[in-house]
């Protein structure tokens, strides 16, 4: 479980970090989207444990990600099933767009908020901070991470500057 609030707290500082490196996008609405973006998977995982503990292994055996075998078993993906989550609890629409659409693999470039949140669990998977459940690391969307604008020089230091956030923020989480 600390885990599970390990890979989400990171995610809300990176989602707010590479906000202010990007234009037209709400640090705190982005936070709040990458805080909660997993909150899907939390309630698979405490409704139905053994269900969901063994859709894990079987989607290791297979090499798929947990979302691509989800809906068959439940009828939805934790992403889009954490969205409607979202409505039900009267978050605004858009904070339920973030977390539906943080697995989509994008056609043609998604909002600015929607690719930040994306963007952001990606990044925190690749770091390797916490756990999303997954076992392994699905292609980068190109078309989310162009939207961003971000030049790729600026990366290692943005990735440094999320680090540093992340150590604090997951240090006063759990003090
Ligand atoms: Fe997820
Ligand atoms: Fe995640």
């Amino acid at each position: 479980m600390q885990s599970f609030w390990r890979h989400s707290v990171a995610c809300g500082i990176t989602a707010k970090t590479l906000a202010t490196h990007v234009k037209g996008v709400v640090a705190e609405r982005v936070f709040i989207g990458g805080l909660l973006h997993d909150i899907g998977r939390l309630i698979f995982l405490n409704i139905y444990p053994d269900e969901f503990n063994s859709l894990l292994n079987k989607s290791q055996s297979l090499g798929l990600f947990l979302y691509q075998v989800e809906p068959k078993y439940f009828g939805y993906t934790h992403a889009q099933f954490g969205g409607l989550l979202a409505k039900t609890w009267n978050f605004s629409d858009r904070i339920s767009q973030l977390i539906h659409h943080h697995h989509d693999n994008f056609k043609t470039a998604p909002p600015k908020e929607v690719a930040v949140v994306y963007v952001s669990n990606w990044l925190v998977n690749a770091i390797g901070i916490g756990s999303s459940g997954e076992n392994g690391l699905p292609r980068l969307n190109m078309n989310a991470w162009k939207v961003l604008g971000i030049p790729e020089s600026l990366l290692q230091s943005i990735v440094k500057q999320i680090d540093r956030q992340i150590v604090e923020a997951v240090r006063f989480f759990y003090e």
